[in-house]
């Protein structure tokens, strides 16, 4: 007899990819802002000791008493430490430049790596439908803290060349990850960023990805978009600075196809209606395909991120 596990009421999403500038913390304040105005409870956690996403929401890092520095020495819960933002609906825990200290100080503490998990446990009881957290540029520490707390991951791709490159290095850390701390991580899903469909090199970028990642590619893009990077020196998501702007109506629609593949997280409040994103479908090459098959010649088991070949 097997009895399925409760369903969560708060899910844990990481947004995540060891790069920098390839859009994590725009993905991060602007998806959670917009579930949020969806209708569904969001809490942000600043996870970068760069703060981007604390100022992007215009917290001032200065006036918050209590930081993610407090969640990872076990000094306060999520609950202790949130300020509200300028969207209804949204919370943050801020980041701090002092976490940087955080990867040192606690290198020899007792479950260094759970210290995040452990200090949400008590606030996933749907108080907040989402917990989003915006990781930092590196393998890490702290995004190690992430990665644990976390019940799936958001990997956000700038649609170049080399993003390809660093898949297989990502997915193969992000596997010894879940075998050694969290075995029922899982993959929410890879957008793709900074999209300009116009070209070959990112319809290729694309094509490819859907060969490797199947359905976990958003069909949801986000363009390049002005917009996207102003709004963070205005301290606001896009969505409040320029709700007509194709950055804005992304990361809605993002948010939309997340609730689609959630049905069990509910908006408490009613969402605005918008129209939805339409993409064609494209004829898929092999290249990343040859990616996959070498990792798995090199033996490296499991690889539960990645589609299964049929
Ligand atoms: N879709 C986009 N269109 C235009 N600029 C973007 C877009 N996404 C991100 N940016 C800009 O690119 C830079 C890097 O993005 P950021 O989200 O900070 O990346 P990361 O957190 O991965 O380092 C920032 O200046 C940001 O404003
Ligand atoms: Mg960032």
């Amino acid at each position: 007899m097997t009895i399925d596990p409760p369903k969560k009421k708060t899910k844990v999403i990481a947004v995540v990819n060891q790069k920098g500038g390839v859009g994590k913390t725009t993905t991060a304040i602007n998806l959670a802002a917009s579930l949020a105005l969806e209708g569904v409870p969001t809490l942000l956690i600043d996870c970068d000791p760069q703060a981007n996403s604390t100022s992007g929401l215009g917290v001032q890092r200065e006036e918050a008493k209590l930081s993610v520095y407090d969640l990872m020495l076990g000094a306060a819960t999520a609950r202790e430490a949130v300020l509200p933002t300028g969207v209804e609906g949204l919370s943050i825990v801020p980041g701090t430049r002092n976490m940087i200290g955080a990867n040192v100080e606690l290198v020899n503490a007792d479950r260094r790596e759970s210290r995040l998990r452990d200090a949400l446990a008590p606030d996933r009881n749907g108080t907040w439908g989402f917990i989003i957290l915006d990781c930092p540029p590196a393998l890490d520490l702290l995004t190690l803290n992430a990665l644990v707390a976390a019940d799936t991951l958001l990997v956000p791709m700038q649609a170049e060349y080399f993003a390809l490159e660093g898949v297989s290095e990502l997915l193969s850390t992000l596997d010894r990850v879940a075998a050694a701390y969290n075995p029922r991580l899982a993959l929410e899903g890879v957008l793709l960023t900074m999209f300009d469909d116009r070209t070959n090199l990112s319809q290729q970028v694309r094509a490819n990805l859907m060969e490797f990642f199947g359905d976990k590619v958003f069909k949801t893009t986000v363009p390049r978009n002005i917009r996207l990077a102003e709004a963070p020196s205005h301290g606001k998501p896009v969505a409040l600075y320029d709700p007509r702007s194709r950055g804005a109506e992304a990361y809605l629609d993002l948010a939309q196809e997340i609730l689609d593949r959630n049905p069990e997280i509910k908006p408490v409040t009613p969402s605005a209606s918008r129209k939805k994103l339409v993409v064609d479908e494209i004829p898929l090459p092999r290249s990343i395909q040859q990616l996959a098959d070498e990792e798995e010649s090199k033996g490296s088991g499991m690889w539960p991120f990645r589609r299964k070949k049929s």
